[in-house]
């Protein structure tokens, strides 16, 4: 296994291309996988999930007609688009966005279902995703959830992100949560 790296994701201004994502990109890239090093990636961010108010980056989209009945609102469906930020504060530096779907999937408890592509849009990540799919319930104090994918420079990511709540709003629903993902990929 590679050295921790750790990032700080002090998103720089210099402007940085993607790296090719064509076809003949990619093939190359799997025909030398071998020769390539496992290394080991640390991000942390700040996820702003806003579902009310003037500008919201997170919709519903979907219910069931039982789901106003539900204690655990079951079956209501989101669509989001969620700043990623540096810092908790809203005017903290984007480094890129939630785009993905989550819904309420417990009946009993009220948890998540999130499937989602964190979007980098900051220096040698500009362009590359990771794929989450995972549970969140959101009143535990940590949630952990799988990273099953990547592109980029995370192509065939796996990891973990772990989730824990800095602010939420019970009335407008709003909240900012804090993510420590730990990301295994190649150099
Ligand atoms: C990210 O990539 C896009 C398109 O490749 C480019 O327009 C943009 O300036 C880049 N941003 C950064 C911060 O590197
Ligand atoms: C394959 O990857 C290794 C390690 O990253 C690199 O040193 C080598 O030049 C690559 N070979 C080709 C043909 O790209
Ligand atoms: C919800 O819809 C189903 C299927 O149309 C129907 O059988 C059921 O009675 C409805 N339930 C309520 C609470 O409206
Ligand atoms: C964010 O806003 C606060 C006060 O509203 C200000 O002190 C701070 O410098 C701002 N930060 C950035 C990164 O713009
Ligand atoms: C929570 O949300 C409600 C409804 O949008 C708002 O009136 C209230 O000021 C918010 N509270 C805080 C602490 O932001």
């Amino acid at each position: 296994m590679g050295k921790l790296v750790t990032i700080l994701f002090l998103c720089s201004m210099v402007i940085v291309q993607g790296i090719d994502e064509g076809p003949k990109a990619v093939e190359h890239w799997f025909k030398n996988l071998s020769q390539k090093k496992e290394k080991v990636t640390k991000l942390h961010f700040y996820f702003h999930d806003t579902i009310s108010g003037k500008n919201p980056t997170a919709i519903q989209v979907a219910q069931a007609n039982t789901t106003s009945q539900s204690p655990t609102s079951f079956g209501a469906t989101f669509v989001m688009d969620d700043p990623l930020t540096v810092g908790p504060e809203s005017n903290s530096t984007i480094i890129g966005r939630a785009q993905g779907i989550f819904a309420s999937a417990g009946m009993e408890e009220l948890g998540f279902l999130m499937t989602l592509n964190y979007v980098f849009t900051c220096a040698e990540y500009n362009g590359s995703t990771l794929s989450i799919l995972g549970r969140n319930p959101i009143f535990h104090t940590y949630r952990e959830m799988s990273i099953v994918g990547g592109s980029g420079v995370f192509r065939l990511a796996r990891g973990i992100a772990t989730a824990k709540t800095y602010w939420f709003n019970a009335t407008s629903l709003n909240a900012i949560v804090e993510y420590n993902v730990i990301v295994i990929h190649y150099e």
